[in-house]
């Protein structure tokens, strides 16, 4: 087993290997007395690990309660999570609780969000059960729902107590789910590796993933660890995502979050190589890899549609916008460009367009 350390202000550790489901209660009973744990999970996942999840707890003495939703983008809502803040008080939980967010980047931004802001903040530990939840969501504690103006515009920094990654759980995704999370670790291939990258293209699908997921925690860990609440390091970490965001919300999120960043990555990739800021070749390298895991690389919408609904990402700060812009495979940089020249660069690097 991985033990990776983030140091923010409350520091935990993230526990990567396989078999952790069944020994869950013992981990979680290694930095918290046993109380009353809440685990949420989508219907999809708990019909998977909701058993022995339980019985883990459960021996370890915590007392249990559930609440399960919907699964898909669409359950991270106002609505939803005012349901379980209710759920929760109704059932008396208190600030000695905790909660167990089990499942993927939706179950643990819901869950992370309700843990930060029921009575002032209560613990959680994040169960991630998918590839991109693994390497992103459940670490370094951003928390969010969705407003329909937008993704993830409501949320909180909240810090988990612990992260149980076990990758024996991937082998219940469906490949689609599998190549949508390869797409973040894709992303910390561009930010930092050659290497992996390399890897990832040669492998697809069959790639070491237990390795994997502990190299990028590894890296996140230590931009996490410099800069928790997203001064400017941290920043890096959004590769992608401002387009990517865009075309999860045109679609009504039937694209998957890694499949928005897929396209994301690309044309911005393409526009920094076509201004010269980036190392040529790059996009190529970039694009061949996605298509090793069959991830989209262009969408049907225009540069016009892609550049107005990006401007309701969060990382607007007054007329400026922050890119994350490659200068080769393993370097990025960010950059703020003012708002009315996005639509120039999404322009620039759109590539074909296709709808999937
Ligand atoms: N997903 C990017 C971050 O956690 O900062």
């Amino acid at each position: 087993m991985q033990s990776i350390e983030v140091k923010t202000e409350r520091p935990y550790k993230v526990k990567i290997g396989r078999e952790l489901i069944p020994r869950i209660g013992e981990l979680s009973a290694e930095i918290h007395s046993p109380c009353t744990v809440l685990i949420i999970s989508d219907k999809n996942t708990a019909g998977f690990y909701m058993k022995e999840v339980l019985e883990s707890f459960e021996r370890s003495k915590f007392s249990i309660l559930q609440y399960l939703f919907e699964p898909g983008e669409n359950s991270k809502n106002m609505k939803e999570l005012t349901n379980l803040l209710d759920f929760m008080a109704q059932n008396a939980m208190g600030r000695s609780d905790m909660i167990a967010a089990l499942g993927g980047g939706v179950t643990g931004d819901l869950a992370g969000f309700a843990a930060a802001i029921f009575q002032r903040g209560i613990a959680y530990i994040q169960i991630p059960t998918t590839i991109l939840a693994a390497v992103d969501s459940s670490v370094g504690g951003k928390t969010a729902v969705n407003l329909p103006a937008g993704k993830n515009l409501a949320g909180a920094f909240w810090q988990p107590e612990l992260v149980v990654c076990d990758c024996h759980t991937f082998r219940t995704l469906a490949r689609e789910e599998l190549s949508a999370g390869a797409a973040e670790c894709v992303k910390y291939a561009m930010l930092r590796s050659p290497e992996l990258l390399f890897s990832l293209t040669e492998s697809g699908l069959n790639s070491d993933w237990e390795d994997i997921i502990g190299q990028c925690v590894s890296y996140k860990a230590q931009i996490v660890s410099r800069d928790e609440y997203e001064q400017g390091l941290r920043m890096i970490l959004n590769f992608g995502h401002t387009i990517g965001h865009a075309v999860e919300r045109l679609s009504g999120y039937r694209i998957r979050h890694g499949e928005g960043i897929a396209v994301g990555m690309s044309i911005i990739t393409r526009a920094a190589e076509k201004k010269g800021i980036c190392e040529s070749g790059t996009s190529q390298k970039l694009e061949a890899a996605l298509k090793a895991f069959n991830l989209p690389t262009s969408s049907c919408y225009s540069a016009e549609q892609l550049a107005d609904a990006a401007l309701y990402d969060k990382k607007r700060r007054g007329d400026k916008i922050t890119l994350v812009l490659p200068i080769k495979v393993g370097n990025c940089l960010s950059k703020d460009i003012y708002i009315q020249d996005l639509g120039e660069w999404i322009e620039l690097g759109m590539g074909d367009r296709l709808c999937r």
